[in-house]
């Protein structure tokens, strides 16, 4: 065939691609990808490569802007830093050590944290897989930041002893340590089934005290008993990360802490260990819901001090004021009717506020939410909301309206 001839079948077969892959990355629904690309008769093993090409480009999108050149496994990708909390954890390093010369990333898979830590400062990133710290080095190229990172293969429990490594690292000031949270059934958050375990955290302190390390956002913080803050993320209200914060990079040196932070808008609250005293009272005009990352930093009687706000149930989160309160911190809404949780009644109420569509939330007390529509419908334009939860040890229904 002239090479004319072939070019010409290449170029048109790119585009084709092109346009299969864009239409492909539109449909949300797998099974009407997969689909798409039966109708087009692709052969079943490409049909799997793609779909796996199409996802990676999705999730990835959800964490690095440049996803669409980088280079993810699904593994890789899952446990990788979003650009948007590395971001956040290099600007937190920055404001707490006057200068970063060199840091070091232990366990940098596809190198999420490296890109962040990379863009600013001069690293040294760690990683045992092959195939993974090819891909950390690609997407460094994608970001042209090459010349700031020297990037090691090799199995840190070992290098810790190597004396080659210790001297590359000799001037390191400050560690990231995101250790695999894998164990062998599958994902752990005990802290010491980490791949290393946390404890490594002893070894890397020879190297610096100023150490930051990612755990994950299901580890019981009461368990952590290391001499470290501890700090619980929420990016656009979902908890995504727990860190550890050791040496210079506490609070205070003499004590530990616990903060929680809303992203993106950077808003940080430091747990008071005092006892708070936080009254107790009926739902008053509003309720109010922390986000995420407050309640499982337990900041609730802290932000109810904050915000001059009760508790309507010792052991919920849930608060609740006559003031309209305007924070990132809290969802607002406005209460309706507190009931005795009997479908019959709430329907009624729901039918007399004019309420006909509706959202259910459980807090502390066991509610079938995915069937619960059938049992609880209202009439009306209304947009509403039954939460099911405790007000003073009672099990009760409150009916609220969104107040946006
Ligand atoms: C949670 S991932 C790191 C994610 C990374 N921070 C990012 O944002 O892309 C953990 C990585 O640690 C690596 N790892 C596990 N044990 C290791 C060891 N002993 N030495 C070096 N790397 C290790 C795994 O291969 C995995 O890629």
């Amino acid at each position: 065939m002239p090479i004319a001839k072939i070019y010409i079948i290449l170029i048109v077969l790119f585009f084709y691609m092109d346009e299969l892959i864009k239409k492909l990355l539109k449909t949300r629904d797998v099974c009407k990808r997969r689909s798409i690309l039966e109708k087009e008769g692709i052969d079943k093993d490409e049909i799997e490569e793609i779909l796996n090409l199409v996802h990676l480009q999705i999730k990835g999108k959800l964490k690095f802007p440049r996803a669409n050149l980088m280079k993810f496994s699904r593994e890789g990708l899952a446990q990788a830093s979003s650009k948007y909390l590395a971001e956040y954890r290099t600007w937190k390093i920055r404001n707490k050590l006057d200068e970063v010369p060199n840091c070091l990333d232990v366990c940098c898979g596809i190198g999420g944290d490296s890109i962040a830590m990379a863009t600013r400062w001069k690293v040294v990133a760690v990683e045992k897989d092959k195939d993974t710290i090819d891909m950390a080095k690609h997407n460094m190229r994608v970001y042209n930041l090459e010349k700031n990172i020297d990037f090691v293969q090799g199995d840190i429990n070992k290098l810790i002893e190597d004396r080659n490594f210790l001297d590359k690292v000799r001037n390191v000031n400050c560690i990231f340590f995101d250790p695999a949270r894998r164990a062998k059934e599958g994902r752990t958050v005990k802290v010491e089934e980490y791949a290393p375990p946390l404890s490594f955290v002893e070894k890397l302190q020879a190297i610096s005290p100023n150490i930051c390390v990612k755990i994950s956002p299901g580890t019981d913080l009461y368990r952590i008993k290391y001499d470290c803050d501890i700090e619980v993320v929420s990016y656009k209200g979902e908890v995504k990360e727990v860190m550890l914060w050791f040496g210079n990079f506490k609070e205070k040196p003499e004590s530990n802490q616990i903060l929680a932070s809303k992203l993106p808008e950077k808003i940080t609250l430091i747990k008071d260990k005092s006892k708070l005293n936080v009254l107790q009272s009926e739902p008053k005009k509003y309720l109010y819901e922390p986000d995420p990352a407050f309640i499982k930093a337990h900041l609730i009687d802290d932000l109810a001090k904050e915000f001059g706000l009760n508790l309507i149930d010792t052991k919920i989160a849930y608060l609740t004021g006559n003031e309209k309160i305007e924070t990132p911190l809290l969802n607002r809404y406005s209460v309706k009717r507190v009931l005795n949780p009997a479908f019959e009644k709430i329907n009624s109420s729901l039918s007399e506020l004019n309420i006909g569509r509706l959202d259910f939330k459980a807090r502390g007390v066991k509610v079938d939410l995915h069937n619960i529509h059938r049992k609880i419908r209202g009439k009306g334009r209304n947009e509403g909301l039954v939460i099911f939860t405790k007000v003073n040890r009672e099990n009760q229904a409150i009916i609220c309206m969104y107040d946006r």
